[in-house]
């Protein structure tokens, strides 16, 4: 069972000059006791994600649902 589902998730900053999409396109499923971990670079969009689903930054593209 699903407990989380992204589904191409697109986001940028609109304060950032630069528009540079932080993310782009990602789409995962979590399944109901599954365990992931988000790794890459500093900078590369890991808060960013947390903030998301956290409902503190909500202008993106894509879906998410639970
Ligand atoms: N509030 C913000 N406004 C504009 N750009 C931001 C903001 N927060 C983070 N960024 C930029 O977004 C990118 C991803 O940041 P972040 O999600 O914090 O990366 P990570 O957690 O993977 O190190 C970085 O280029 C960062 O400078
Ligand atoms: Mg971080």
């Amino acid at each position: 069972m699903n407990i989380l589902n992204i589904e191409n998730l697109t986001f940028g900053y609109k304060n950032n000059d630069s528009h540079n999409l932080i993310i782009q396109d990602l789409s995962l499923k979590l399944d109901k006791n599954e365990l992931i971990s988000i790794v890459g670079g500093s900078g590369c969009g890991k808060s960013t994600l947390i903030k998301i689903l956290a409902g503190i930054e909500n202008e993106y593209g894509g879906t998410i649902f639970s």
